[in-house]
């Protein structure tokens, strides 16, 4: 079964091709950081004007990398939230007139599930039930997944996600956007020993985040050091990451005991923080837990993760008409 994926729920547009719900034949992804890189962050209205025109060129290219033609596609998977409305419209929009169009099954993907199944792409899956962990600029969710779909939210953040947070952190320090990979990249250059910011919220059997003190912490020591030189930026990107990291590792690792789940998948925009993949995986085999990581291609919005949920959804006659509508907030159409 050959299901199309359409993603266009922030700033990246992005088709895939996905063959049951697990082999990737295509996979193409626009993304838009450099417009909005000006900015310091994602402008909703400029993302849906570039998003209508990158669409077609994008559904094109895929089906050229899969060598197939529309007639080939047996059901289409689009992002239907949450996201940024206007976004999720157009890609949305443009899966449903498709749909009719070519008499084809509509599913109509939670993006956090879809970040889930990215999981299911990898020659080497976790096995039902693990404990997954969605991180991104959004969201920081940590689930415990019993079978496809089947997700079951155990913590979230309170406040800040930890993407929003490296990119917040990174603004003060005048790095660029996305700051994820420019914190990472810093953060290699120092110390995380040098300065110790706060860890929140490591209460056990308490699975929630809260982001905003250690970006407080922050900002009050940059205020305090007005003429911070290189080596010391350094010494804050590091410290500063591993507070993050220390945390999310603490609570995934927990949560897999309280559960009794040998596995743990990370999903989502800053699990393509390679010091935060190998620092939880080295504490997690201590416990005899495995963890389980997309490659790049797969960390960030994607297409590909989109019809691979979709395809779970399309057999098990999960589908979309066209009076459905996108939505904004967190849904969960799985359980
Ligand atoms: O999943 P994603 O592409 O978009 C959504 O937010 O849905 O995630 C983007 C987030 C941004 O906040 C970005 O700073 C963060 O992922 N990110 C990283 C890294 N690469 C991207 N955070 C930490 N380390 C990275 N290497
Ligand atoms: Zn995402």
């Amino acid at each position: 079964m050959l299901i199309l994926g359409i993603e266009s729920s922030c700033d990246e547009t992005a088709a895939a091709i996905v063959e049951d719900g697990v082999r990737i034949r295509a996979s193409v992804v626009s993304s838009q950081v450099s417009t909005h890189a000006i900015y310091g962050g994602v402008v909703p209205e400029l993302a849906s004007r570039m998003h209508i025109e990158a669409i077609d060129p994008v559904l094109d290219q895929a089906l050229a990398q899969a060598g197939v033609s529309l007639d080939d596609i047996d059901g289409i998977a689009a992002t239907r939230g949450p996201g940024l409305i206007g976004a999720l419209l157009v890609g949305f929009s443009y899966a449903k007139a498709l749909a009719w169009a070519r008499n084809l099954p509509l599913a109509g993907v939670n993006h956090l599930e879809a970040h889930i199944c990215s999981l299911q792409l990898l020659d080497h899956s976790p096995g039902f039930p693990f404990i997954a962990l969605v991180v991104s600029g959004g969201h920081t969710n940590i689930y415990h997944v019993n079978g496809p779909g089947v997700c079951n939210l155990m913590g979230q953040t309170r406040d800040d996600a930890a993407g929003e947070a490296f990119d917040k952190v990174a603004k003060m320090m005048g790095l660029s956007y996305p700051g994820g990979p420019a914190i990472e990249a810093l953060a290699k250059k120092g110390d995380p020993e040098q300065i110790k910011f706060p860890r929140s919220m490591l209460k056990k059997g308490n699975f929630d985040f809260s982001f905003s003190g250690i970006k407080s912490a922050v900002a009050r020591h940059l205020h305090e050091t007005p003429d911070i030189n290189e080596t010391q930026s350094a010494h804050v990107a590091a410290g500063f990451q591993m507070a993050v990291i220390d945390v999310l590792s603490a609570k995934l690792i927990a949560a897999a005991q309280d559960k009794h789940c040998t596995d743990i998948g990370i999903a989502g925009g800053v699990s393509a923080n390679q010091t935060f993949v190998d620092i939880l995986s080295k504490r997690a085999e201590r416990h005899k837990i495995n963890v389980f990581s997309p490659p790049l291609s797969l960390c960030g919005d994607n297409a590909a993760m989109i019809a691979a949920r979709g395809w779970e959804m399309i057999r098990n006659n999960q589908v979309c008409g066209l009076a459905d509508d996108v939505y904004s907030r967190v849904r969960f159409t799985g359980t």
